[in-house]
């Protein structure tokens, strides 16, 4: 936009020819139709030459762009752990725009980490009244509890999440959540294949801090993720052979028979419950004697199997994983638990498990 329009705009506001202001104002709302400024001065104009049902309109488009804002800063003040602060962006964001999805979506989250659960469900319950394509607050209500839990979480909110999270990913997971993934993954390798490992499959690779940990023990990696943001991330590092944008489940069925050494999967089946069909496919891609390493949040003896929990993230039983290993043909099963990073401070109980095929 030419900022000099807008100041024409003012200026023929100020001296009251509201009509020009108008057509002036429209024609800048058509190319920059995120000025809140230029629509709240187009409903002034509007309501000066008595058009005011379009005058509430336009001030409706003024307050959901200034409640997109206000969110967005709700969501950064979030983002750096501040949920009292970025509480009351998204309470002024609702305030403004009763329709505000992201705020509804964001407070959500907050309700549910402070224990509201009630009020959480609320705000997931609105958001999905608001834009019942989005698949995150059904998943979000069957995490609070309300309805089956799906068998892992839609690739649809998988993506916009990743998506949003790529760009702070790495510094936000390994510099304020203490995150070790990869080099626990790394570590079990260096121990069991110390001599390294043949081609290799990231299952999950998001921005390829796996990759990374382990490039001097493994031949050519595959990478697998749904986000394309995180596989640019990836891409960028030049590490990897080849990256597959698609869901694991779908690229492992795509794999040959006994063409991996070495399977890895760090924080990934947190979006995932039901594993069996999965790991089915990871045996048969190992050759003999191929080694399988994942990180898994310790479902603590609250299920057999596996829960998708409050959080939206799955945990699994341990004595779940070695049986679906066994049915999978999986010979060896070694577990330990490690703590794979913080949640609001305090350490999140996981397990560091390998499976190996049979040499
Ligand atoms: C927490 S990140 C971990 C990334 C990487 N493994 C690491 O340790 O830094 C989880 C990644 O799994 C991906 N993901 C989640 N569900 C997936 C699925 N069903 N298929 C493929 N990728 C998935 C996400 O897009 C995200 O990049």
């Amino acid at each position: 936009m030419n900022p000099d329009e807008f100041f024409q705009a003012q200026r023929l506001h100020r001296d009251g020819d509201f009509a020009a202001a108008v057509i002036l104002l429209k024609q800048i709302l058509e190319h920059t139709p995120k000025h809140v400024a230029a629509w709240r001065l187009y409903a002034s104009a509007l309501r000066e030459i008595g058009r005011s049902g379009e005058a509430d309109a336009a001030d409706k488009s003024g307050n959901a762009i200034e409640a997109d804002h206000t969110a967005d800063v709700g969501a950064s003040l979030l983002f750096l752990g501040d949920l009292k602060r970025s509480r009351v962006f998204f309470e002024r964001a609702i305030a403004l725009d009763a329709d505000c999805v992201s705020a509804h979506w964001l407070l959500g989250d907050i309700e549910g980490r402070e224990g509201f659960d009630d009020r959480a469900l609320a705000h997931y319950r609105r958001c999905l009244e608001i834009a019942p394509d989005r698949t995150g607050p059904a998943y979000m209500i069957a995490a609070m509890g309300e309805g089956a839990a799906p068998a892992q979480a839609p690739n649809d909110y998988v993506i916009d999440f990743f998506d949003w999270y790529a760009e702070h990913f790495d510094k936000h997971l390994t510099e304020n959540l203490l995150y070790t993934g990869p080099q626990q993954v790394a570590g079990t390798l260096r121990v069991l294949r110390p001599d390294g490992v043949g081609p290799t499959i990231d299952l999950g690779c998001g921005t390829g801090l796996a990759g990374l940990a382990v490039r001097d023990l493994v031949g050519p990696i595959i990478g697998i993720d749904l986000s394309s943001e995180m596989l640019s991330r990836t891409e960028a590092r030049g590490i990897y052979a080849q990256l597959i944008e698609d869901d694991l489940l779908a690229a492992m069925q795509a794999q040959p028979d006994a063409s991996a050494d070495a399977i890895l999967a760090a924080d990934v089946f947190v979006y995932m419950g039901e594993l069996a069909p999965l790991f089915r496919e990871c045996h048969r891609v190992l050759a003999p004697g191929g080694i399988f390493i994942a990180t898994f949040e310790d479902a603590q003896a609250t299920t057999a199997t596996w829960k998708l929990e409050h959080s939206g993230r799955y945990t699994h039983a341990l004595g779940y994983l070695e049986r679906i290993s066994a049915d999978a043909g999986f010979s060896k099963f070694e577990s330990s638990t490690i703590v794979l990073r913080e949640e609001y401070g305090e350490p999140v109980r996981s397990l560091l498990v390998n499976f190996e095929r049979a040499p």
